[in-house]
């Protein structure tokens, strides 16, 4: 009798762009330990972004173990293990050796803009003209970007001796970071599983978003042998089991999403029309659309939300915002203005406003709803009374200007605004920007009690499948508003900041010749 023995734990792998944690929630939705520890961001050129996949896995290992050992629970009770990633992030390794062929590509990464730019440039013989960018929409809900996956795998295979070769004797294995872990965590070269969820597949700009499976058609114009890829689960369902790893062999894993829809799914965000924002790294915006796929005709992208089993697939809209958090980490390492973060908040908040100051954090170009890539950084408005604090300001207000574009294009697209916005992530935390979020807005912004939304999204879908949760009703209610902000500013004020803003915008553009 009693709870001894039953299984009503899950783990929650979250490994995102800059840092990687573990979460044991218990069936209750609470976090009773946890464990994190950040990677290093290889910045080998202008432009250019790695992680070395080996170390991604060793943090992982470790902070399992690490999570394991806080939560002091015997492993009878871990009903299984979810996983979430950073979305795009391409890893090719080896499968004989189960070794990276070079470090990973991660998203934010532009190298690869000279191969989206030739595709986009190819002529379609039924019209005669290029096919732009716009060339795969259709298939993948996508436009071509330096953004995605595809490009990444293409540009591996052409800049790295031999990769072709070996990939078409079928020596190859491609991933994103939920496939890379995925295959460590059920024995690696011996025999880990190659998969990735939907949602995840539906980032790599390879997968037809109606047959949810790899398009033919996708693959030729990357020119990328299918033998690479792996195959394609649900979001929620037995995938396999954990092999090798003491403490935890044969505990089942049991959920994969990428980041994004794992938020979505943390916040029980299951209605259509529901939303949320998730404040990261990047800035996140998710529109559920239900079961039917909405082609945007607004710069957003045209995603997977989750499949549960074998239910039918739910779909969304969403505004990717390359740089939000990242843009005060580069204020913190690059620049030196800040030491710590917790910095940010008191230097933001002893300033009513920016002094007139605006960044832009074009650090990738611009992604949505502008899809700029020749777009780069600038920060305008300058005068001598400019300060520290102005300028740790005007990079939070940075995040909330570029929600509220994405959030307007997806009210075109669906035709409905929304009537409240749900955030989450790390940037949710800072009071003022939640406030500058609401006044910009005009409708309410809130927040959950748990700011940690990815993690206990990967939890959900893995304790859906291990029978921990009965079913999203149940999910529902174990989230609760935590904090809720209502606008406060004067319309001609609003106006005047998205006005300026808008300007500011405009000088980042077509910088790159
Ligand atoms: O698409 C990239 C996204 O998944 C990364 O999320 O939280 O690391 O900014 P985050």
């Amino acid at each position: 009798g009693g709870a001894a023995g039953r299984a009503d734990h899950v783990i929650a792998i979250d490994q995102g762009t800059t840092s990687t944690r573990v979460i044991v929630f218990d069936r209750r939705a609470k976090a009773v330990a946890s464990a994190q520890r950040e990677h290093r961001q290889i910045f080998e050129r202008p432009g250019w972004v790695g992680h070395d996949a080996i170390e991604i896995w060793r943090t992982t290992e470790a902070l399992l173990r690490e999570a394991l050992g806080k939560a002091r629970i015997a492993k009878d009770r871990i009903a299984g293990i979810g996983i979430t990633n950073q979305r795009e992030t391409t890893v090719v390794w080896d499968a004989a050796t189960g070794e990276p062929i070079g470090d990973a590509i991660v998203w934010q990464d532009t190298r690869t803009q000279g191969i989206v730019d030739a595709l986009a440039a190819e002529v379609d013989p039924a019209t005669g003209q290029p096919y732009g960018t716009e060339r795969l929409r259709a298939i993948t809900g996508l436009p071509l970007a330096s953004y995605f996956s595809a490009g990444k795998v293409r540009w591996m295979l052409d800049e790295i001796p031999g990769a072709r070769e070996r990939a078409e004797r079928g020596e190859l294995r491609f991933g994103t970071i939920d496939s890379w872990l995925v295959y460590n965590l059920t024995g690696g070269a011996e025999h880990g599983l190659h998969v990735t969820d939907v949602t995840n597949a539906s980032r790599t700009q390879l997968c037809d978003l109606r047959t949810l499976d790899w398009s033919e058609e996708a693959l030729d114009v990357f020119g990328i042998p299918r033998s690479m890829l792996p195959g394609i689960v649900s979001s929620s369902e037995q995938i396999g089991e954990v092999r090798g790893i003491a403490g935890l062999d044969g505990v089942p894993i049991a959920g994969i999403l990428g980041d994004q829809q794992a938020a979505t799914f943390g916040q029980a965000a299951f209605a259509p029309g529901s939303a949320k924002q998730t404040f990261g790294t990047g800035g996140f915006l998710i529109v559920n659309t239900g079961e039917r796929p909405v082609f945007s005709q607004n710069g957003l992208l045209t995603t997977v939300a989750y499949r549960i089993g074998n239910a039918s697939p739910v779909y969304a809209l969403e505004g990717s915002v390359a740089v939000a958090g990242s843009l005060h980490h580069w204020l913190r390492d690059n620049l030196g203005l800040i030491r710590d973060s917790t910095e940010i908040e008191g230097l933001a908040s002893s300033v009513p406003d920016t002094g007139g100051a605006y960044i832009v954090p074009a650090f990738s170009g611009l992604f949505a709803p502008r899809w700029q890539p020749d777009a780069r950084g600038v920060i305008v408005g300058l005068t001598r009374f400019v300060t520290k604090a102005h300028l740790v300001r005007a990079a939070s207000e940075a995040c909330a200007f570029q929600t509220v574009e994405v959030i307007d294009a997806a009210a075109a697209d669906t035709g409905e605004a929304l009537d409240e916005l749900r955030v989450d992530g790390g940037g949710s935390a800072s009071d003022m920007m939640m406030q500058f979020q609401a006044d910009l807005l005009g409708i309410d912004v809130v927040r959950p009690e748990n700011l940690e939304t990815t993690a206990l999204g990967a939890a959900f879908a893995a304790g859906l499948a291990t029978g921990v949760w009965s079913g999203t009703a149940e999910l529902q209610g174990l989230v609760r508003e935590g904090r809720r902000w209502t606008p406060r500013m004067a319309a001609a004020d609003r106006a005047r900041s998205l006005r300026l803003w808008g300007r500011a915008v405009e000088r980042s553009l077509g910088w790159v010749d």
